[in-house]
């Protein structure tokens, strides 16, 4: 580690090479190099960030923006990074956007099988609201559908701000600028 500290920063297309080798380590179907440079041409839409533990990238995550929901498309950690926090400070860079974004709600898709994941979204709020069948391709595994509902409010603000002084001292954080449609 670098210190301990890590940086929480804006996407670039530098650093896909290292975003697409955590992808192919963590997902049995990874995405694309293609697929995430296109997710980044979408400025109006989405917003990536990358943890950097000094100048490696060792995780990623970002949202989709639809009314005011974000939905979670993606979050990795680099295995070997596991376990150190990075999957909190991404999730609150997520949450800190879509707010930036007047969400109202942020929602995501995960494993069944997938505990770790989870038990991360749990401390964000999200609650399993349902299951979608045979979601996944690969192997037929159904999705659970979680809701973190009400991000706008006072309680849910406060629980960022718990999270935000806990990695305060090891953390720098950029986020993503919000680009609005023109005439928005
Ligand atoms: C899920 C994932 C992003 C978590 O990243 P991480 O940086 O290891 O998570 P953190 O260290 O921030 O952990 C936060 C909390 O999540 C839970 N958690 C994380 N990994 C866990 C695990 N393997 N088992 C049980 N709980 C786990 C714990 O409650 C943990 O808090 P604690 O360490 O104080 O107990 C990471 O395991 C990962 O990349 N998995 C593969 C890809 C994936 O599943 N992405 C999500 C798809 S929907």
């Amino acid at each position: 580690m670098n210190d301990g500290i890590i940086d929480i920063v804006p996407m670039r297309r530098r650093h896909l090479g290292a975003v697409v080798d955590i992808a192919a380590r963590t997902h049995p179907r990874p995405w694309s190099r293609d697929l995430f440079a296109g997710e980044l041409d979408l400025v109006t839409s989405r917003a990536y960030v990358v943890a950097l533990d000094g100048r490696r990238v060792v995780g990623y995550a970002g949202i989709m923006l639809a009314a005011d929901e974000a939905h979670v498309t993606t979050v990795a950690v680099d295995p070997d990074a596991q376990r150190r926090a990075v999957g909190m400070r991404l999730l609150l860079a997520l949450a800190r956007m879509a707010l930036d974004r007047d969400a109202t709600a942020l929602t995501l898709e995960v494993r069944l099988s997938n505990r770790a994941a989870q038990e991360l979204y749990r401390r964000f709020g999200f609650v399993s609201v349902g299951a979608r069948t045979g979601y996944y391709q690969d192997n037929g595994e159904d999705a659970l559908v979680m809701w973190a509902r009400g991000i706008d409010e006072p309680e849910y603000r406060a629980l960022l701000d718990t999270y935000t002084e806990r990695y305060a001292a090891s953390t720098r954080v950029e986020l993503v600028p919000v680009y609005r449609e023109a005439g928005r």
